[in-house]
């Protein structure tokens, strides 16, 4: 099978519980290995006969259909995923990796008259900011408040559209927030745990009053899997974990202040950072529930474990924010990090 973005949070998970789960499976790994994806992620793998890295890029269509010609699975997670980095002047990166790699690889596909089995991991963002209690079904309105999200929205349909005009064997997934190992320590969690672990301070925005459905990553990687074996081709699956009660970023913040036994007065609270913070994400997935998935931890549980982990892979994350990271850390927050 080909997975491309591999060296990515995610993708790094996803491809060591294929590995595990599929012990026929041989893997090709195609990343472009921009500034968060890390070979670093899947060096336990190195020198296994059922693993390929190969550098690249998943605009690059020679590459692309050479690659597709003898998988029976592709799942895309190359993507450009910072909302806070897809600003008007960036837009452009994400149309390209996030729309034109869909297309990409179902064209090379259809070029190669491969009939594999192309999964596209989207995100819960295309619905847009929900009023509690609505949670988003898969027919939805798309209504993406973001270069981010308007890009994954668009190649969500570019890969579809393969589907319905060719009757190509397409399906996408729809996750929410997930968290958990390997996470670049831009996104929230990983952010907020690696400062508080150095002592410093937690930029919460926006009063911290927004909701996501926090999803341990192995969690999603199994609904992929499941997807890959027994989704249906031409449809869309939400994957959520559907907390109950719903947490907010605040909320979530004192938990980890408090399981990490670090004080509240680590929080800086920021404005207008993130034009346009949707409020509320929520989803609708029984769905995919109805195949068999359901997550396996609580929120508590998996928040401990990431604690857990960043604590032990210190030698992980500190090369991380003290190379490129500084800059943005800098530009982004008008903060300096420590190093
Ligand atoms: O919902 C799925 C999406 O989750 C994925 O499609 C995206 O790729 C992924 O980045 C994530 O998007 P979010 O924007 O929700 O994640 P992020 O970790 O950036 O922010 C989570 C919440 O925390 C959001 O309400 C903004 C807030 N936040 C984030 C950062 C980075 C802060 O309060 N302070 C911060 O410094």
């Amino acid at each position: 099978m080909l997975v491309t973005g591999g060296c990515g949070f995610i993708g790094s998970n996803f491809i060591r519980l294929l590995l595990a789960e599929e012990p026929e499976a041989e893997l090709t790994n195609l990343d472009l290995l921009t500034y968060a994806g890390n070979p670093k992620n899947l060096e336990d793998l190195e020198g296994s006969s059922r693993y390929r890295f190969v550098h690249g890029d998943v605009r690059d269509e020679t590459l692309v259909e050479e690659l597709v010609r003898e998988v029976d699975w592709i799942v895309n997670f190359a993507a450009e995923t910072h909302v806070d980095r897809s600003t008007p002047a960036q837009a452009g990166e994400f149309v390209e990796t996030n729309v034109q790699g869909p297309y990409v690889l179902a064209d090379a596909l259809r070029r190669a008259q491969r009939d594999a089995r192309l999964l596209q991991v989207g995100t819960d963002e295309v619905y847009g900011s929900l009023s509690a209690p609505r949670r988003a079904r898969e027919d939805a309105l798309l209504e993406p408040s973001s270069p981010y999200s308007a890009s994954k929205a668009g190649g969500d349909l570019v890969a579809l559209g393969f589907h319905r005009m060719l009757g190509m064997d397409v399906l996408v997934s729809r996750s929410t927030n997930n968290y958990g190992p390997y996470q670049y320590p831009e996104k929230l969690l990983p952010l907020f745990i690696t400062n508080a672990m150095q002592d410093e301070p937690l930029p919460l925005y926006d009063g911290g009053t927004q909701i996501r459905d926090w999803l341990w990553v192995d969690d999603h990687c199994r609904a992929l899997l499941l997807l890959l074996r027994e989704g249906e081709a031409g449809e869309i699956y939400n994957v959520g974990a559907n907390q109950d009660p719903e947490i907010t970023n605040g909320e979530l913040t004192r938990m980890l202040l408090r399981l990490l036994g670090k004080p509240e007065s680590l929080i800086r609270p920021v404005e207008g950072l993130r034009p346009g913070h949707d409020q509320r994400y929520a989803v609708d997935s029984s769905k995919l529930r109805a195949l068999g998935w359901a997550p396996s931890i609580e929120l508590e549980e998996g928040v401990q474990r990431t604690l857990d982990w960043y604590q032990k892979r210190r030698d992980w994350w500190e090369p991380i924010k003290s190379g490129a990271y500084r800059a943005y850390y800098r530009r982004h927050y008008g903060l300096e990090p420590k190093g």
